[in-house]
């Protein structure tokens, strides 16, 4: 993997709409050559703006520009609440962007969340994957993007600090306990996407800023944050950031 790519922007609105652009990019050049896009798409609050600048936004609108019936969908991560409840990241997806572009319901595989128990979950989702690749045993899928965030603390997805999902080598989904959130989680794991094609973060907010610069630059010693773990062979990894969250780079790109 080269270095990664860094690009600031003034504010949050700037950001989203850049990271939609390189998203349309994207599509357009995984069906121009293979006929198809395949994504894994995380959720939490930043990627909002940007699902909803590709179902309302662009010029030419993203809504007719992209061929949506051979764009394809996987949660990359989910809380383990229903579909329905406000915390659930496939519910945004849903609202923001799923509602409002003609992309077929069958292209889209959320993590039925509302399942029990957990690892039949994480399974079930982790079978999806393979049968949609056609992974024969031992084989790893490769997205075209997969789209993260990262929280203050360093995870991404819900690959979180300390969690032996971090670890995970077999397994392409997880369903960990989260101490620090008191929660149940579900997650790709970072084989998954570190066998990636393009790894995009979008990270805003000041809260954000220590965690960045220990992932891009490094920080005291002990075990990497998840989020600097992603480093995909094959593939490239681009920081979609806002200055706040740039703010304590030594520096600025
Ligand atoms: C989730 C996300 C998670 C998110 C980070 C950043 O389920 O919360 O997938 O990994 O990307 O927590 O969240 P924000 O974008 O809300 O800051």
């Amino acid at each position: 993997m080269g270095a990664p790519t860094i690009r600031v922007f003034d504010d949050p609105e700037t950001l989203a709409r850049a990271a939609a652009e390189a998203f349309a990019r994207i599509v357009e050049e995984a069906v121009a050559s293979r006929g198809r896009f395949v994504a894994a798409v995380s959720g939490g609050t930043t990627p909002r703006r940007t699902y909803e600048t590709l179902a309302e936004g662009g010029d030419p609108p993203y809504r007719a520009r992209l061929p949506w019936d051979s764009v394809w969908l996987f949660s990359g991560d989910e809380r383990a609440v229903p579909p329905d409840d406000p915390q659930n990241n496939y519910r945004m997806l849903h609202r923001a962007l799923l509602s409002k572009v003609p992309i077929p319901a069958g292209n889209v595989a959320r993590f039925w969340s509302e399942g029990e128990p957990p690892d039949v979950v994480s399974g079930y989702h982790e079978n999806r994957i393979r049968d949609f690749f056609g992974l024969a045993p031992g084989a790893w899928p490769r997205f075209d993007l997969v789209l993260l965030g990262m929280g203050a603390d360093g995870h991404t997805a819900s690959l979180f600090p300390g969690s032996e999902a971090v670890e995970e080598t077999t397994r392409l989904a997880v369903a960990p306990w989260v101490e620090s959130m008191g929660a149940r989680r579900y997650s790709i794991t970072l084989p998954v996407i570190n066998h990636a094609a393009e790894v995009m973060f979008l990270v805003a907010g000041r809260d954000k800023a220590d965690a960045l610069r220990r992932v891009l630059e490094g920080g005291p010693s002990g075990a990497p944050l998840p989020a600097a773990r992603v480093a995909p062979a094959g593939g490239r990894v681009t920081w979609m950031l806002d200055r706040e969250a740039a703010s304590a780079l030594s520096h600025r790109p």
